[in-house]
């Protein structure tokens, strides 16, 4: 019943079909376009400053962005022992995240420039993410009321969602009265900075929200300080794997680690499906944002009868493809997010060329962290030995017959975050959803994009620890629940 409480509505973004519209956002973000944002750590204590380094645009890398002062490392024991829950009323609270919300859609043209310049977001992934992080404020601003804060939660996030995500798990730990050490990812931290800055003047007191921006070590030192009660964490498997060692070590019994990791995710296309419809969902799903979502298609399973006619209209699909610089409003794929990034996907590419194992690539841009969208053929998901987080699509093949063994071979990789079905066959629709081992799964659609209240977000297995994201039963875990505590 939560998920339709008549008074949720979520954020109305911006038409980008609308010109007055879009000239609004034109000089909205134009006056940002060569802005230099100074991001520095955001505290409730006196701490000594750690280096100072420069921000570089993904798109354009001479084009500095800002400039971020670390926190230095004992800047982590300081803001902890700062720390205070926000002992404000559920309501009250609930109007400085609603008044967070309105302070964000109001600071929409500098929130774009920061995505574009500093995350290498397009216009249209820009808007997106936007909608998103307002939305987590509401959402989360209409659930206040409940059982008492867990204490101080660290917050980790990432970079490829640097502010929905950011504001996402922030939003959940004040929401329930907790306070915050906030930990941007290290790639991403002026739109952090200014996220933080936003909710501040909203009304979050300093001591109910710190941010201290570092790279993985600042991250580490949280999860190991005794003062932390609960971590929420958004990025690879592998560091989800790391905190929860570092939290059995370090935090209280039964601290709540609240992970959001990586996928290897699929999608079927049977003979029925509708072809211009399927290349459409998995161009966006495989492609969109330079594939560097952790919902994105990583690998297609065509049935064999359609395959022929079916992969030449996708790759027709992938050559009308705009690769390009993100604020342009005809991009559809921006950059990847840095050169690290670019070098490791560019190399996989480069080995399966060498193997002839590419179907199709595309032209991309001299300067700048391009990486062109490529498919790559495969025998099945199997063959993929880990998520390559960029715009890499694999393609296998299947009988009529084997549905499920795909679905077998799907749910053996162990993750399980999205999957996509294309079909008109209503009992497969059934089938294959009770089969399927993923936390979302989307029919006849892409696979990318979940709505905050209409769709929680979330996976299973090595995808994640749940409780959804943007669903009913994410807040629990940041309250403490009385009846749980041990008695005597
Ligand atoms: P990452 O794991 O490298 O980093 C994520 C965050 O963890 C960063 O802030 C980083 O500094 C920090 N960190 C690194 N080492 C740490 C340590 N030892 N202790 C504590 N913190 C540490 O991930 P990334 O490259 O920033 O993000 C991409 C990954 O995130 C992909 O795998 C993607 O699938 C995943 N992701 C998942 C979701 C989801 O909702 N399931 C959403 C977005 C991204
Ligand atoms: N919530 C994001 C999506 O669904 C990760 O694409």
């Amino acid at each position: 019943p939560d998920l339709f409480r008549p008074e949720r509505a979520n954020s109305r973004g911006w038409d980008l079909r609308h010109r007055p519209t879009l000239a609004a956002i034109e000089e909205a973000r134009g006056a940002y376009a060569h802005h230099r944002w100074e991001a520095a750590p955001i505290l409730a204590a006196e701490a000594e400053a750690g280096d100072t380094e420069e921000v570089r645009n993904p798109a354009r890398p001479r084009d500095t962005v800002g400039t971020v002062t670390w926190a230095a490392p004992g800047t982590v024991a300081a803001a902890a022992e700062a720390a205070r829950t926000w002992d404000a009323t559920p309501e009250e609270r609930a109007r400085v995240l609603n008044r967070a919300a309105d302070l964000y859609e109001a600071n929409y043209g500098e929130i774009f420039a920061i995505l574009h310049r500093e995350a290498g977001k397009s216009l249209m992934d820009a808007v997106a993410e936007l909608r998103e992080a307002v939305d987590f404020l509401r959402y989360y601003a209409a659930r206040t009321a409940g059982d008492p804060p867990v204490g101080t939660f660290a917050c980790i996030s990432p970079w490829n969602f640097p502010l929905a995500i950011f504001t996402g798990q922030i939003s959940a730990a004040l929401a329930t009265g907790n306070a915050v050490l906030a930990k941007p990812a290290e790639q991403t931290p002026l739109v952090a900075w200014r996220a933080t800055q936003l909710l501040h003047e909203a009304g979050v007191p300093r001591t109910a929200l710190q941010l201290l921006p570092g790279a993985g070590e600042v991250g580490a030192a949280l999860t190991a300080a005794p003062a932390v009660g609960g971590v929420a964490f958004t990025g690879s498997t592998e560091t989800a794997q790391v905190i929860h060692r570092a939290m059995a070590e370090n935090l209280a019994p039964g601290a709540p680690l609240i992970a959001e990791t990586g996928g290897l995710n699929a999608m079927i296309v049977d003979s029925t499906a509708l072809p211009e419809q399927a290349v459409a969902a998995i161009v966006e799903s495989a492609f969109q944002s330079a594939g560097q979502r952790c919902s994105a298609l990583r690998c297609l399973y065509v049935q064999e009868d359609i395959a022929e006619d079916f992969l030449e209209m996708l790759t027709g699909a992938m050559d009308a493809l705009r690769i390009g610089k993100p604020w342009d409003l005809t991009t559809d794929v921006g950059p990847v997010i840095d050169a690290e990034a670019k070098a490791n996907i560019a190399g996989y590419i480069d080995a399966a060329s060498e193997a002839g194992r590419v179907v199709k690539t595309c032209d991309t841009p001299d300067q700048g962290h391009f990486v062109a969208p490529t498919l790559i053929r495969v025998k099945g998901i199997a063959d993929l030995e880990r998520e390559i987080f960029g715009p890499v699509l694999h393609v296998a093949t299947f009988k009529a017959d084997q549905i499920d063994r795909v679905i077998d071979a799907v749910n053996a990789t162990g993750y399980g975050l999205t999957f996509g079905l294309m079909t008109r066959i209503d009992d497969r629709v059934q089938h294959v959803s009770e089969r399927i081992e993923a936390g979302n799964v989307y029919v006849n659609r892409n696979q990318i994009g979940a709505i905050v209240g209409s769709q929680p977000f979330g996976g299973e297995g090595l995808s994640g620890t749940g409780p959804k994201a943007g669903g009913p039963t994410y807040l629990e875990r940041f309250r403490a629940h009385p009846a749980d505590a041990p008695s005597g």
